[in-house]
């Protein structure tokens, strides 16, 4: 089982390009593994708990569950529209995940891993916790990023971090696949050198709190939201659940030798996911086998700089789905970045990125197989006659991509996967050049190459059909339909050869997949 999650969103806002870009690097990455044949359950959802949640409905003068149920639609929504497919929906209200998280909270106490004390100290009202003496900046102040900090003075309870630390070190320095990209470990074990003997406060008191988890055996705390929060990966997926509860089964999903796939930004790396989960699943008795991989994504920044709602550089991802399609954005999303690192968000490259290697590339290549099939050959294909080198010199290179393309999705390397694909499409469009099928098909003599020729490029259509379909699966089933061969779009990777359109096939009406986004509709809404 190849069980995939990303990180919940906040629901206090909206979703921005950073969460579609997260959202849909996930549905890739789930269409991928099926496609390669393997059984995956991929989980997403929002994040509804918090004390920003709660000041933002206070404000808007509405109950915290009224605004949660609000801007959780906005994230299904977008899901939808964006072809983002989930198997399992997190909600952190959902009851099934309350009764989760109580439930570890007892068992940890049980097991004396919690204790309660009272702390006196700065606290971050925006980022929700206690801040430590190494927060301040040089200057000896705490930054702008902790927003308003105050001094508070509190009991809470804790839970005892400090005793899995030194296992986690050297977990992670024996075990350095489960960090991705590999460049992120070495943050990672400064920061725990950094953390180390400090335990992590996981409650918040009622009277300041409201708007969380109860803890299960006091009353006057509530649960803090990161440690509410990151325990969704097993409650939805069934850990602890009653039968009958409507979650998966966690000993299929969650088997005590596999590794399950946490897609997260990176700014949640240190220390929520690299540490405290770790930590918390190793105190709950997780097995080395059993812990996670974190694979770490970048940001994508606006024009240089930090998307935020204060410099109002938002950009809405269901206005550019609006304005280029869902597969443009898709496309866009998992082309212009390098998974686990930054890119610049830029329409112009969002525009040119599509024209060149959809619209002009590969909507060429459709067009000439397509549609010269139909002028010349009346649709049907009739592959066997000899092959020459060029037409061998294709079949290689079809194999090349491939194979490059596999290694590439393989390391979750998207846009590396689709420059395996791009390639080979280029190199059939150069076939088509020097073949010349138009010019074949002047002599009835030549029946039979330009035949041959017509069949290259169909098959090249039907293999880049499949293996576009994870990235856009709207415009792969459109291909699948044109080629007439509907089930294209139930093969596996292992069942691509030449030949998946047998000889005699009669190929569909052609019809333009990728129309070229027109410069003057992109420029006037900015
Ligand atoms: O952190 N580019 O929620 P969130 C790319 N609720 N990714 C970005 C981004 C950007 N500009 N901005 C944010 C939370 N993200 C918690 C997670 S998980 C148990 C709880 C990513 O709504 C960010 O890195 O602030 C994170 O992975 C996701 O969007 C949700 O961010
Ligand atoms: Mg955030």
């Amino acid at each position: 089982m190849f069980y995939l999650t990303t990180a919940i969103d906040y629901t206090n806002g909206s979703p921005h390009i950073g969460h579609a870009y997260e959202k849909v690097l996930a549905d890739v990455i789930a269409r991928y593994r099926r496609l390669r044949g393997d059984e995956v359950f991929f989980l997403t959802g929002v994040d509804q708990h918090g004390q920003k949640v709660q000041q933002t409905a206070e404000k808007e003068g509405i109950t915290p569950e009224a605004f949660v149920k609000r801007t959780t639609l906005k994230f299904s929504d977008l899901w939808q529209k964006l072809g983002v497919q989930y198997d399992g929906w997190a909600e952190t209200i959902d009851e099934r995940h309350k009764a989760c998280v109580r439930a570890i909270l007892s068992e940890l106490k049980g097991q004396g891993q919690l204790y309660k004390k009272a702390h006196a100290g700065h606290y971050s009202v925006r980022q929700e916790q206690f801040l430590q003496e190494r927060d301040r900046d040089e200057a000896g102040n705490f930054g702008p990023e902790w927003g308003e900090v105050v001094e508070i003075e509190e009991e809470n309870w804790y839970f005892k971090l400090s005793e899995h630390t030194d296992w986690l070190k050297e977990f992670i320095e024996n075990h350095p696949e489960v960090i991705i990209p590999a460049f992120r470990k070495a943050e990672l074990l400064n920061a725990l050198e950094r953390n180390s003997g400090i335990d992590l406060c996981i409650s918040r008191p009622r009277e300041r709190l409201q708007w969380g988890i109860e803890f299960p055996f006091d009353e006057n705390f509530v649960t803090y939201v990161w440690f509410d929060a990151l325990i969704n990966y097993i409650s939805f997926a069934g850990y602890k659940a009653t039968p009958g509860a409507g979650l998966p089964d966690f000993a299929k999903l969650w088997p005590a030798d596999s590794r399950p796939v946490h897609i997260i930004g990176k700014d949640i790396l240190i220390p929520a996911h690299g540490i405290y989960w770790l930590c918390m699943l190793h105190a709950m008795g997780f097995t080395d086998a059993q812990m996670p991989r974190l694979l770490v994504h970048g940001w994508w920044n606006i024009r240089g700089e930090k998307m935020s709602k204060s410099t109002g550089n938002i950009v809405d991802p269901s206005e550019l789905a609006d304005k280029f399609g869902t597969e443009a954005l898709r496309y866009y999303l998992v082309r212009d970045i390098v998974t686990g690192r930054d890119s610049d968000f830029d329409m112009d490259r969002l525009i040119m990125l599509f024209n060149t290697e959809l619209a002009n590339e590969l909507g060429n290549l459709c067009n000439r197989a397509l549609n010269m099939s139909q002028r010349f050959t009346e649709g049907v294909l009739q592959p066997g006659g000899p092959l020459t080198e060029d037409d061998l010199a294709l079949q290689a290179s079809l194999a090349e991509s491939i194979a490059n393309y596999q290694t590439a999705m393989d390391e979750f390397d998207i846009s590396k996967g689709l420059e395996a694909l791009s390639r080979h499409i280029v190199h059939c469009n150069g076939y088509a050049e020097r073949m010349k099928p138009w010019a074949l098909n002047k002599d009835p003599e030549n029946k039979e190459r330009l035949a041959t020729v017509l069949y290259h490029l169909a098959e090249s259509v039907a293999h880049a059909a499949v293996l576009l379909s994870p990235i856009l699966p709207d415009a792969a089933a459109q291909l699948a339909d044109q080629l007439n061969l509907p089930a294209l779009t139930s093969l596996k990777l292992a069942d691509l050869h030449w030949g998946l359109l047998p000889a005699g096939h009669k190929l569909g009406q052609p019809k333009p997949v990728f129309p070229r986004i027109v410069q003057e509709a992109a420029a006037e809404g900015g």
